[in-house]
C-alpha cells in the first residue's frame, strides 16, 4: 500500500509518503504570514495553501523516492478545520486521484492525531486513552481501535492551545504563543500566582474562566505597577501554564480510574508542551501507567499522521467517492 496523504485543515500545508504502514516523507510547510494578525486569518490561509500544495507534495514525493503512478491511494484531511483550508487539500487530493484512476481515502484530523502513536515503536495496544489537545480541540478520547474512538470528555468552550495563544497575547507574546509561553516558564516559578482551576463536572474540560481570570489579574497587578508584565512574564507564563496542566491532568486521572485503564496518550500540538509532558511523564510513574509521548514532529499538525490514518482505512477497503467534501465540524 503506497500511500499519499495530505493535509491542509489549520495554517500547515503538508504532505506524506507511507509505504505498507512506514513513514517515507513528511513534508510541512508552515505558514509565517500569520504571525502579524495574532492569529490564523482564514482566507489568507486557503491562499497559502495554495501557494503550497504542489511543492510540498511534489517535496514529499522525491524525498520518498515514489512516483505518482506508484501510488496505491490518496489520504486527505475531510475536517475539522478552516473550510476554505479543507476545500484545497482536498480538491487537490480529489483531482489528482482522478487523475491516476486511484482510490482516496478521508481522514478525520482529529483521529489522525491519535493515530500519530503508529509511526513509530512504542505503539499502544488497544484499548488506551488519549489526550487530545490542540490550537481548536481538549479532547479524552478512549481508543477502542483504529477507527474506533469514542469522546468520553471535551470543552464545553475554548481548547486549551487557545488558552495558551490567548494568555499570550495579554503578554504581547506573538502567535502561536503556546511555544513560547512553554520557553519563558522554564525560568518562572509555577506557584508565583494562582487562578481559580474552575469546577466542571465529569469529564469535561473549560478553559474561558481561566482566561478571563488572567484578563482581570494582569489588568490589577498592571494598575498597581505599569511594568508589572515585563517584569514578571516568566513567573506568569510559568504559573498560567501550571494551572492549565493541572486542570487537564485532573480529569485524565479521574477517565484512568473510570476505565481501569494503565495505558495513557497525549496527542495535538499541547502535547509538544515541555511541562505536560514532564508532569504526565512523572504521573504516570507514580500510577504505574505506560505513558505514550508522540515525537515532536508528529505533535502540531502534519501529514505523516494524516497518512497513518489513511493506511489503517485502506488496508480495510475503507475508501470514500469523488463526491466526498470537506466538513468544517466533523463527528467521529
Ligand atoms: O494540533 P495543532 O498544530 O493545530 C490544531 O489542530 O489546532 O495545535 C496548535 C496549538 C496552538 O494553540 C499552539 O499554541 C499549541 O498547539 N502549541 C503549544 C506548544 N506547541 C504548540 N502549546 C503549548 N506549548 C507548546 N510547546
Ligand atoms: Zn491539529
Amino acid at each position: 500500500m503506497i500511500l499519499l496523504a495530505i493535509e491542509s485543515s489549520c495554517d500547515e500545508t503538508s504532505a506524506a509518503v507511507m509505504v505498507n504502514g512506514e513513514l517515507k516523507s513528511n513534508i510541512i510547510s508552515t505558514q509565517l504570514i500569520h504571525t502579524q494578525w495574532g492569529g490564523v486569518v482564514p482566507e489568507l490561509a486557503s491562499r497559502e495553501h495554495q501557494k503550497a500544495i504542489i511543492p510540498v507534495v511534489e517535496e514529499a514525493l522525491q524525498k520518498a523516492n515514489i512516483s505518482k503512478n506508484q501510488l496505491n491511494a490518496i489520504a486527505f484531511t475531510r475536517g475539522p478545520g478552516l473550510l476554505g483550508a479543507l476545500l484545497v487539500g482536498t480538491s487537490f487530493a480529489k483531482s489528482l486521484a482522478l487523475s491516476l484512476n486511484i482510490p482516496l481515502v478521508e481522514v478525520n484530523h482529529m483521529q489522525a492525531h491519535v493515530l500519530a502513536h503508529f509511526i513509530d515503536e512504542p505503539k499502544p495496544i488497544f484499548p488506551f486513552l488519549c489526550l487530545t489537545v490542540s490550537g481548536g480541540h481538549t479532547q479524552l478520547v478512549w481508543v477502542k481501535g483504529p477507527t474506533e474512538m469514542e469522546i468520553i470528555g471535551e470543552t464545553l468552550d475554548d481548547a486549551v492551545g487557545e488558552a495558551f495563544d490567548k494568555t499570550a497575547k495579554l503578554i504581547g507574546l506573538h502567535y502561536p504563543g503556546g511555544p513560547l509561553i512553554d520557553k519563558l516558564a522554564k525560568e518562572g516559578d509555577p506557584l508565583k500566582f494562582k487562578f481559580p482551576m474552575g469546577e466542571i463536572p465529569g469529564l469535561n474540560y473549560s478553559f474561558s474562566g481561566i482566561k478571563t481570570a488572567i484578563l482581570y489579574f494582569l489588568q490589577k497587578e498592571i494598575q498597581k505597577n505599569p511594568n508589572f508584565v515585563e517584569e514578571s512574564k516568566a513567573d506568569i507564563c510559568a504559573s498560567v501554564q501550571y494551572t492549565l496542566i493541572e486542570i487537564l491532568l485532573k480529569k485524565v486521572k479521574r477517565a484512568m480510574r473510570e476505565k481501569n485503564c494503565t495505558q495513557i496518550a497525549i496527542a495535538g500540538g499541547v502535547s509538544a508542551n515541555s511541562g505536560l509532558r514532564k508532569r504526565l511523564q512523572d504521573l504516570g510513574e507514580k500510577e504505574k501507567w505506560n505513558v505514550f509521548i508522540p515525537a515532536f514532529s508528529y505533535c502540531t499538525d502534519n501529514a505523516g499522521m494524516i497518512a497513518m490514518a489513511g493506511h489503517f482505512k485502506a488496508i480495510q477497503g475503507e475508501f470514500c467517492g469523488q463526491d466526498v467534501s470537506p466538513l468544517a465540524r466533523m463527528e467521529f
